[in-house]
């Protein structure tokens, strides 16, 4: 494993749960984290105990996402790993954002689709590797439309979220595509099932499973979740692991959503992104 030189880590959704503990994680280890969340005092808090600096932003707002990477590419003269974490399942109604796409796939996906866009020339310039907290939820329950990306005709809060998961392979491919001859790295994973909020902020079945004792017992600690993302952090793609691939149980996923293969969809899913955040 390279732990040899420290890194400058950016993790969002980094206030909690799984980011959180990776956090923790890679600070023990002697990189310097960015801590990224959406609560300013949960998000203070874990920075003050990795010594690291905090940024605040919600991802239901695309202003906020331009303002956190202008904050990041002021504070950082490179960024070796972007892990674009944060997310969940959410609602139970369809809701749309102020800027008016479905709130689960801008959460998920678009806004860290913009961040990435954003630091783009930093990431490139620092040869950087850029991590997604996918799920198996995208094989489970995704379903791919690129004409209905806010599921206007399909909504529930189980295929939002799991489009959503499978749009973070799909970026997670079209990126090693696009930039991988150019330095930068990209992988996707499922942290497995994790002790953490998930599914609070939905009327998912996830909630209450999440919050019972039996829940509890058969999730994993948000250190365990970690795990992978830690790897992927501290380690050289290539060597330790593949990029542009997508992981379960620290190895490149066998079962995946057929649509998870689809290179021509995953570009076409990047235009469209990119139309729908508008200019970088
Ligand atoms: N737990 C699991 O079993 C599981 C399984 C598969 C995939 N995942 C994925 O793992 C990732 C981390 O989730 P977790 O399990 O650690 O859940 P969590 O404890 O609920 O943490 C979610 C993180 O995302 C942030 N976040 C949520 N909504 C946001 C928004 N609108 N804008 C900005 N940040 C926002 C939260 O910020 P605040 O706390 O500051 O509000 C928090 O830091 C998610 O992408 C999730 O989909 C989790």
């Amino acid at each position: 494993m390279d732990t040899t030189s420290p890194r400058i880590i950016v993790i969002t959704g980094a206030s909690d749960g799984i980011g959180a503990a990776a956090a923790r994680l890679l600070s023990a280890a002697g990189h310097r984290i960015a801590v990224v969340g959406r609560s300013p005092e949960k998000t203070a808090h874990v920075a003050r105990e990795v010594g690291g600096k905090h940024f605040v932003a919600d991802f239901t707002d695309l202003a906020d996402v331009r303002r956190l990477a202008t904050e990041l590419d002021d504070a950082y003269p490179r960024i070796d790993v972007l892990a674009n974490n944060a997310g969940g399942i959410l609602g139970g109604d369809r809701t749309r954002t102020v800027d008016g796409h479905e709130r689960t796939l801008q959460v998920n996906h678009l806004a860290p689709f913009l961040l990435t866009s954003l630091l783009l020339d930093k990431l490139l310039a620092s040869h950087a590797s850029v991590i997604q907290t996918s799920s198996v939820g995208a094989r489970l329950f995704g379903h791919l439309d690129l004409d209905d990306l806010g599921h206007d005709r399909d909504f529930t809060p189980h295929r939002a979220y799991g489009t959503a998961k499978l749009e973070n392979i799909l970026f997670t491919t079209e990126l090693h595509r696009r930039f991988h001859d150019q330095g930068l790295s990209a992988a996707a994973f499922h942290p497995g099932g994790v002790a953490t909020n998930f599914g609070a902020e939905s009327t998912s079945f996830f909630r209450p499973l999440y919050q019972s004792r039996i829940g509890k017992m058969v999730l994993v600690t948000p250190e365990k979740g970690a795990a992978q993302l830690v790897r992927f952090a501290q380690t050289q793609p290539g060597a330790a692991w593949q990029s542009g691939a997508y992981y379960e149980s620290g190895r490149v996923a066998r079962r995946v959503n057929p649509q998870a293969r689809d290179a021509d969809l995953a570009r076409r899913l990047w235009d469209r992104s990119a139309e729908l955040v508008g200019p970088r």
